[in-house]
């Protein structure tokens, strides 16, 4: 088979970046599309350290710009034939503060960045894909912040919810083509953008986030592999939360509601306003705060 090319967008950091070792070894080709030029070179060097050589580009370029993100398209194709595989990963924190005092610039900067970019890309890598013929894969950058309110700023995660939703769009109207679209919904992963380290995480590994690990860059990019590869070739309009089971787990009110915390360690059923009493059948040898 012939050697395939993927564009990454915010491919110089954090989850970009991992995406782009990952296919690299994978063997596509690869063009990291990205607004910091010094952080690319540095990811450059360090890939071609690692045996990337021409097989890695980089084209500047602000994604939330329409002749910016055509044109690094354009250049992946002229580069290396053909494009095959899109990662839209570049992304920002955006607008902060309270919905009454955001400033709408900051507001559509944030869109910009976070959603306008994505259709932009899928608009072009669609077009690009479609006329190649031979199908192609697209994968989008959600966050659990599109799925609840009490985990990420306001517009941001109302952005990420747009990228989660076109995501299923553009799978249903691309999917004729075989051009599959697929998001990944990331939890908290310690990259540049929320500037935690692992030992920043160790009070909410274990409680909010049920896996003891901190989540890391390639816990993400290895399921974007995943999702732009052979097995994943039936798998279009698919969102996969990747977050230790933070959304899983949900607001945690167990002890609140419907589960006595005097009844933890105790093994029985409940039969609620029956007026049967509850039965327990065994006390257990558990640790304080276990589930
Ligand atoms: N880190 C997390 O916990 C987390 C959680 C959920 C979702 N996400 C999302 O994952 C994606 C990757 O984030 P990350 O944490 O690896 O961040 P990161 O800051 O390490 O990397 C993001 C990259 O995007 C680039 N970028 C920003 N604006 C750009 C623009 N206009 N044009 C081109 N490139 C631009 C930056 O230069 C940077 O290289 C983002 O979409 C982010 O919103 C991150």
């Amino acid at each position: 088979m012939a050697v395939q090319t993927a564009l990454v967008t915010g491919g110089a950091s954090g989850m970009g970046r991992a995406t782009v070792a990952r296919l690299l070894d994978r063997g596509f080709d690869v063009v990291i599309a990205d607004l910091n030029e010094e952080v690319a070179d540095t990811a450059l060097t360090e890939l071609a350290q690692d045996g990337a050589g021409e097989r890695v580009s980089f084209v500047r370029t602000d994604v939330s710009s329409e002749p910016d993100f055509e044109a690094a398209i354009a250049r992946a194709v002229e580069r290396h034939g053909t494009l095959d595989v899109l990662v839209n990963a570049a992304g920002v924190g955006g607008a902060f503060g309270p919905l009454t005092d955001i400033e709408v610039e900051d507001w559509d900067y944030t869109f910009d960045v976070l959603l306008r970019s994505v259709f932009i890309g899928l608009k072009h890598a669609g077009r690009v894909m479609r006329a190649q013929g031979t199908g192609g894969a697209i994968v989008n950058f959600g966050s659990i912040g599109a799925q609840a309110a009490g985990v990420g700023l306001q517009p941001y995660s109302v952005a990420k919810a747009g990228v989660e939703h076109l995501t299923r769009m553009a799978a249903y109207e691309y999917a004729p083509d075989n051009i599959r679209v697929n998001a990944v919904s990331p939890g908290i992963i310690t990259t540049p953008l929320i500037g935690l380290t692992e030992a920043d995480l160790q009070p909410l590994l274990g409680t909010v986030q049920p896996l003891p690990v901190a989540g890391v860059p390639d816990h993400v990019a290895g399921v974007v592999a995943f999702l732009v590869g052979e097995d994943a070739r039936f798998i279009t309009g698919e969102v996969v939360t990747v977050d230790g089971g933070i959304m899983a787990a949900g607001p945690q009110l167990r002890d609140l509601v419907n589960n006595n915390p005097a009844l933890r360690g105790y093994v029985g059923v409940n039969r609620g306003s029956t007026g049967v009493k509850a039965t327990i059948h065994k006390k257990l040898d558990v640790a304080e705060g276990s589930r």
